[in-house]
């Protein structure tokens, strides 16, 4: 069977507003179908999304985790050199990276996390009225991880900043052009921050310029590498624990559950990024023809995993739709990808969600929507860039 073509376009305004009946469509159609307008295909169902990320000697990463062909001349963005190298190269790196941010590291790091949670929630009950984006998850986010990887870097610059990664790792679109144009005032200030001098001591910045030092990363990778945390660490935590927050102002029976069983709280987050993912696409490359899905596969060819749509795969979850932190099975959800490059920085991720529902759960009551949640379009990532909330104390 060769892949259908799917002449809907995943990067428009439309889809990117909504993306479920794309997602439906994507899934229906067949287990691979061709994009016609970006030339490559594009998977929507779990079963194939997780057997391209689980085979890296077909499906590689080298040419690019975007859609653009980093191999080639005109790529529209610059490699990591963690996601963006296929192993055997990537399993010596990984294991550098893994020693630094091992879990007893990150263990260590929740009083601090915990403390910061609770001044954020503290002023936001004080306010009441708070908008859970900005109070909350980027108020809280940006205070703990810059900290933990060493940068100082104003709020604003990782906006900007991160728009416009997540934005090129789709197409060279409008979208694209006008983030790459909204974040060139902060480029030179961004590009100093992961240099070794800007690195603040104590942080795991410092660690990876040691690593290099001691021969354990590829030579003159250490800044990308910060580069890489910075890119990944960010914008996605922010989005998923918006998701959470999200799903539980809305759905008062989770949240009373989430209080009165608070030891819920990473299941909360597991099931709000399967629920909304915040890395929606990605790609691999076929290094030479193959099959997937009972589909032939052109080689050197770009594939898009849709991660939102296989976290709503209805072959794989029950009633997918639904926010159920209950749910079966969470661990085998995609968001934070699968196979080698499934994401280093989960732990860390999911102790900031900790953070933020346990002070969340001890001094808010009731938690409801004042208004309805606006999302701010990005190619790649899905997120809340408003998200009214009226906070009843505890
Ligand atoms: C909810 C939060 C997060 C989500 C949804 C997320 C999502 C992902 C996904 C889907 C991948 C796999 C990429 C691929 O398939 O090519 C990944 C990898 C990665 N993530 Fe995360 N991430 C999150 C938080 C973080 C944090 C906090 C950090 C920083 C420490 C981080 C750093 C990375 C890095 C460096 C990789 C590359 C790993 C590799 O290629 O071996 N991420 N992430």
């Amino acid at each position: 069977m060769t892949a259908p073509d799917l002449s809907i376009d995943p990067f428009s305004d439309q889809v990117l507003r909504d993306p479920y009946p794309f997602f439906e469509q994507l899934r229906e159609l067949a287990p691979v179908v061709t994009l016609p307008t970006y030339g490559c295909y594009a998977v929507g169902r779990y079963k194939e999304a997780f057997e391209l990320v689980s085979h890296p000697e077909r499906f590689v990463s080298s040419y690019g985790m975007g859609m653009s062909n980093i191999q080639e001349p005109g790529a529209w963005r610059t490699a990591s050199p963690i996601s963006e190298i296929d192993p055997p190269v990537h399993t010596r790196v990984r294991k550098a990276l893994a020693k630094i941010l091992s879990p007893s590291v990150i263990r260590q790091w929740q009083h601090a996390f915990e403390q910061e949670a609770e001044q954020v929630v503290d002023r936001a009950v004080e306010l009441g009225t708070v908008d859970g984006i900005k109070d909350i998850c980027e108020r809280f986010v940006l205070s703990v991880f810059p900290r933990v990887l060493g940068v100082d870097v104003s709020p604003e610059l990782f906006i900007a900043i991160g728009d416009m990664n997540f934005n090129q790792l789709g197409p060279n679109n409008e979208r694209t052009q006008a983030s790459v144009a909204n974040a060139q005032p902060y480029l030179a200030k961004y590009e100093q921050s992961f240099q070794r001098a800007s690195m603040i001591a104590g942080g795991f910045g410092e660690q990876i310029f040691e690593a290099e030092d001691a021969g354990e990363l590829l030579p003159g990778t250490a800044t990308a590498h910060v580069r890489s945390f910075l890119r990944g660490g960010v914008d996605t935590t922010i989005s998923g624990i918006g998701f959470a927050l999200n799903q539980l102002a809305r759905n008062s029976l989770q949240w009373d559950l989430l209080r009165t069983e608070p030891n819920r709280s990473r299941n909360a987050f597991d099931e709000a990024i399967r629920h909304e993912s915040p890395a929606q696409v990605l790609f691999r490359t076929t290094l030479e023809e193959t099959e997937l899905g009972g589909v032939r596969l052109r080689a050197r060819t770009k594939v898009a995993y849709f991660i939102g749509a296989a976290n709503r795969d209805p072959r794989k979850w029950l009633d997918p739709d639904t926010y159920d932190m209950t749910r079966r099975g969470l661990s085998s959800q995609l968001a934070f990808g699968g196979g080698p490059h499934m994401c280093i920085g989960q732990l860390i991720a999911k102790l900031e969600a900790d953070s933020v529902l346990g002070a969340l759960t001890r001094k808010v009551a009731r938690m409801e929507p004042a208004g309805e949640p606006e999302y701010r379009l990005v190619n790649t990532l899905r997120t809340l860039d408003r998200l009214p909330l009226r906070l009843h104390a505890a």
